[in-house]
């Protein structure tokens, strides 16, 4: 199959991290008879260095124009970078949500795993850590607080500023459906993660989800409380199969969970529409204090491009080709630095790409 891919490096360690995942695409390529072909776009602070925006027209119609989108990160040190002297709807992360919202992208799949081979870097106790954990969290993604009206000013002489957590039954309903659908090709369980004891929205979701469960009679369905949830997390992560909840509770409970596969270099994340289309790209950030060091893990977005192989390509085995060799690897004692343990072999970020298009 021939498949055009539109590539958005990106800023911090994204060209490194990317490379390394276009890299395996190619082994793929290669040993499956098929061809890759790469677009490279840009978005973020590079887009605002050469273009002033961080996203233009011409990077959401190529994107449109593409059969999926692989991407690195976005962004700089906050502190310290001049995008963050930008008004916010020029900052990079302005052009990640508008990508986002313009590709309809509204169900972000974020798998979390642990490893066995990488128990060690899980930083939960020995016994909780050795059962493992193999769960999805399904955060709602173009809605919530994200795209809710905002607005800063003086009220009475007194500065305030209010973010807007909006939500309506049909984009509950989407997201809802697709938790249900992933489940049903897993373990057959949904958790859907709220706080409704104080918010309309939550309690609005709660009945959508309720409706929707009444479709997928296999599933076990259970409400859980956000707070509670990110309790759950670490004391007993191996309870959860599909996680689906609102769009800020799935940004701060999937940093959570990465933590516990290890590293947030380990995960991988699809962000889709209604249709197969799919922009791919790893949970963690541009980590500009290790950017252009040849140290950042680019695992996470070579699961990224296996999760686009799968789900955008319909190509499972070469998906399968991707995580086993992604699992041998480690098997084989490979680590970079983020994963590191003693007795490990550290490689660095071109040499573990290098590895695991070997091992593909
Ligand atoms: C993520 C990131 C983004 C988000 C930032 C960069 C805007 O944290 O993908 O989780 O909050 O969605
Ligand atoms: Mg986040």
């Amino acid at each position: 199959m021939e498949k055009n891919i539109a590539v958005i490096k990106g800023d911090g360690i994204g060209p490194e991290i990317v490379a390394e995942a276009m890299k395996v695409l190619d082994k793929v390529a290669e040993k499956f008879g098929h061809k890759f072909n790469y677009e490279q776009l840009l978005m973020g602070g590079c887009s605002i260095d050469a273009n002033g925006v961080p996203l233009t027209d011409e990077t959401i119609a190529r994107c449109k124009a593409s059969d999926a989108v692989l991407m690195g990160s976005i962004g700089g040190n906050t502190t310290t970078s001049p995008w963050y002297k930008l008004p916010a709807n020029l900052r990079p992360e302005a052009g990640l949500l508008g990508l986002r919202k313009a590709l309809g992208l509204f169900a972000n799949l974020r798998p979390c795993v642990l490893y066995k081979q990488l128990s060690e870097a899980c930083p939960l106790k020995k016994e909780i850590a050795d059962k493992g954990f193999d769960m999805l969290i399904m955060r709602e993604l173009t809605g919530g607080l994200y795209f809710g009206e905002r607005k800063t000013e003086e009220v009475d002489g007194v500065m305030t500023a209010i973010d807007t957590l909006r939500y309506d039954e049909n984009e509950i309903r989407r997201i809802a459906k697709k938790a249900f659908d992933v489940a049903m090709q897993r373990r057959k369980k949904v958790t859907s993660v709220d706080k409704a004891n104080v918010l309309d929205s939550s309690r609005l979701w709660r009945k959508v989800v309720e409706e929707v469960a009444k479709e997928y009679p296999e599933v076990t369905l259970e409400h859980m409380l956000v707070d509670n949830s990110a309790m759950q997390l670490v004391k007993d992560p191996a309870q959860f199969d599909v996680m689906v909840t609102e769009n800020m509770f799935g940004d701060i409970l999937s940093d959570e969970a990465s933590m516990i596969t290890g590293s947030i270099g380990m995960l991988a994340s699809a962000s889709m529409n209604e249709t197969s289309f799919g922009l791919y790209e790893p949970s963690g950030g541009s980590a500009p204090d290790i950017a252009g060091q040849n140290k950042a893990n680019p695992i996470a977005t070579i699961l990224s491009a296996a999760m686009m192989l799968r789900y955008s390509f319909k190509m499972d085995k070469e998906a399968d080709a991707v995580e086993n060799a992604v699992s041998g690897v480690l098997e084989a004692g490979y680590r970079t630095g983020d994963i590191m343990s003693e007795g490990m072999k550290l490689l660095s970020c071109s040499e573990m790409g290098d590895k695991i298009a070997e091992f593909v």
